[in-house]
């Protein structure tokens, strides 16, 4: 054994001081549910994210709101230019300092000298320690400039934000080589095409990654979405074929948003099958389950399916939804106002559950939607509205009037609102 060393002190886990890492509200809810609360002093968060989607933004509006001392060092844009967008951002507080400063010791040696509650690095890929040989942006930069600010942030209790540019194919040779130096990994992204904008913790030490936070890009910055279900469904028109309302999940948010299809009689070879905000393959999988288990003849048409609003459905419980829209499309019945669907779609074309049907159909009905067809395993009871469950695809649409089931297997369960 090592007699050298001079044992540290340990500590009984009982009189490790709980408050010390208690999170700090930034001031903006959104961020505060994507983070449980907000800050932990002293902690390191990356936010990740595609050039332009808003990062920078994001984090002067943070800095204005959580009114601590604060240093924004910007290592890619002037101090001129951070000025001018904080002024478009109502953001101009004298408790914000400025540094353009790419060369990390002398940013370590203000950080020191101006000892900030909080300190933002913008960007990580953009500053570069003339110690190490690589070249800046390298991964040995970005890393070994990481680990010195973490090293810092740890050592004087200061809370950090390093940005990280991520390029949409995930090629990075900044944010991936960082997220295990860090406590917090958020990610920030969002259509080009629309103001939405996601906010999300990919992980976190002291808290759940299941919060989503959301954001419309406008004017004069990042406004809150806190009721983003209204929002999606703003311009929606009722009686239109080939639409359709689901709630999704995202996180633990339920959001409603409208699947639409549109069906052509193809003119090519193998017809054109489109999905917007979905996966591709699945829309294929899809089409033939609705094919194959409900007798729609899809085979000959081109096919585009898409999700409204730039939210990315990333979940099976839109399944129901897809088939349902593609199915109105085709046979030009339209869905009745009122109905939402949700649902994963099986192979067999049966319906399974998507798991937390409540909190999707408490929305729902929140959104003064009255029906809601589900699987048959997922009826629960929903003040204010009807829950009918069926068991496949094709008793789906039947219980919609799209299609008409010669010998149902069996009768839609149905837990009817007028039961509360
Ligand atoms: P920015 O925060 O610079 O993105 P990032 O730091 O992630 O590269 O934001 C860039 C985009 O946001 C830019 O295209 C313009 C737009 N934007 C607005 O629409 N409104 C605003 O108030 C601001 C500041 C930016
Ligand atoms: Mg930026």
């Amino acid at each position: 054994m090592n007699t050298q060393v001079p044992a540290p002190p340990t500590l009984p886990i009982t009189e490790v001081n709980a408050l010390e890492g208690r999170p700090h509200s930034t001031g903006l809810p959104e961020v505060d549910r994507v983070l449980s609360g907000g800050f932990v002093p002293g902690s390191v968060a990356l936010l990740g994210g595609e050039p332009g989607v808003g990062k920078s933004t994001l984090l002067l509006q943070v800095l204005a709101a959580c009114g601590g001392r604060a240093l924004y060092v910007t290592a890619e844009e002037s101090a001129q230019q951070v000025r001018l967008r904080a002024e478009r951002l109502g953001a101009l507080h004298p408790h914000i300092s400025l540094l353009a400063e790419t060369s990390l010791p002398r940013i370590r040696a203000a950080i020191a000298a101006h000892q900030p509650d909080l300190v933002v690095i913008d960007s990580i890929q953009a500053v570069a320690d003339p110690d190490l040989a690589s070249g800046p942006g390298s991964v040995t930069q970005v890393r070994g400039c990481a680990q010195q600010l973490v090293a810092d942030a740890k050592q004087s209790n200061i809370t950090t934000i390093l940005v990280g540019h991520v390029t949409k194919e995930g090629t990075l040779a900044g944010p991936r080589v960082l997220e295990h130096l860090v406590d917090t990994v958020l990610s920030f992204d969002g259509d080009r095409h629309h103001a939405l904008r996601m906010l999300r913790a990919v992980k976190h030490r002291f808290g759940t990654t299941h919060e989503l936070g959301l954001f419309e890009m406008v004017g004069d910055g990042l406004r809150a979405v806190p009721d983003a279900s209204q929002m999606f469904l703003a311009d929606r028109r009722n009686g239109v074929p080939g639409s359709v309302v689901t709630p999704l999940l995202d996180g633990h948010r339920p959001l409603l948003v409208e699947v639409q299809a549109l069906v052509t009689l193809s003119s090519l070879g193998s017809p054109r099958r489109s999905a917007q905000g979905f996966d591709q393959g699945r829309l294929a999988l899809l089409l033939a389950v609705l094919e194959q288990r409900a007798g729609l003849l899809v085979a000959p048409c081109d096919v585009y399916a898409s999700v409204v609003g730039g939210i990315r459905m990333g979940e099976p419980g839109g399944d129901l939804a897809v088939c349902v829209a593609v199915a109105s499309a085709l046979t030009g019945r339209s869905i009745p106002p009122g109905v939402v669907v949700c649902g994963e779609i099986g192979l067999a074309g049966e319906l399974r559950q998507a798991g937390h049907t409540p909190r999707r159909l408490t929305e729902a009905a929140r959104l003064g939607f009255s029906t809601a067809i589900v699987p048959r395993s997922a009826v629960v009871s929903v003040p204010q509205l009807e829950v009918i469950g069926v068991s496949t695809i094709a008793e789906a649409l039947a219980a919609l009037h799209i299609i008409d089931l010669v010998d149902p297997v069996e009768e839609p369960l149905v837990h009817s609102a007028a039961a509360h």
